[in-house]
């Protein structure tokens, strides 16, 4: 079974254990993203795109993350380590790399892609810029684990789709990136 409080308790040991370098979460993510009936016996059968929050500290931060049918977010940063495993659908990443243009302005190139499926898991440094697609018509769900800073209360930035310039992270942007999902998935059906 999946127990959310144990869950976060076996995080928290995890990272005290390696010493936030994530291995040892990883392989707690693992375990989990490995039994997806279990996890859908206690979070639910996924119905809504949302980003969800299990548990919210200074220094450690849990989401349930379900993205939308072929739903779809600029490049962004975290500024923390994360890691992040899917239970059900794929979430296609593409990674970013800081490219210095001669006007000084921040800018980014393609610098490659991991495609993950159920059962995958995966350590995102801190550095990391992405972009994530979900590329099926139906929900993907994953469990994102953050920690060192404070997810909600850091600055962080993201980058234009169109002309890959850097800006503000702009989390009700994002927020209505969920709710207009939500809503096509209502009409869907
Ligand atoms: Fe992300």
């Amino acid at each position: 079974m999946f127990d959310t409080d144990r869950f976060i308790a076996d995080c928290r040991s995890a990272l005290e254990e390696d010493r936030g370098t994530g291995k040892a979460v990883r392989e707690i993510v693992a375990r989990a993203v490995a039994d997806p009936a279990a996890i859908i016996r206690t979070l639910g059968e996924p119905k809504r795109a949302g980003l969800n929050v299990l548990h919210h500290t200074p220094d450690l931060t849990i989401l349930h993350l379900l993205w939308g049918p072929h739903m779809l977010i600029m490049p962004h940063d975290h500024r923390m380590t994360a890691v992040i495993g899917i239970y059900g659908g794929r979430e296609d990443n593409i990674f970013w790399r800081r490219v210095a243009e001669e006007d000084g302005a921040s800018r980014i190139e393609a610098a490659g892609a991991k495609s993950l499926c159920t059962g995958d898991v995966t350590i995102l440094g801190k550095d990391i810029i992405h972009s994530v697609s979900n590329p099926i018509p139906k929900l993907t769900g994953a469990i994102h684990v953050y920690w060192g800073k404070d997810f909600f209360g850091i600055d962080k930035s993201e980058w234009d789709p169109e002309t890959l310039r850097e800006r503000p992270y702009d989390k009700e942007k994002v927020a209505r990136l969920f709710e207009e999902s939500n809503a096509g998935l209502a009409t869907s059906h």
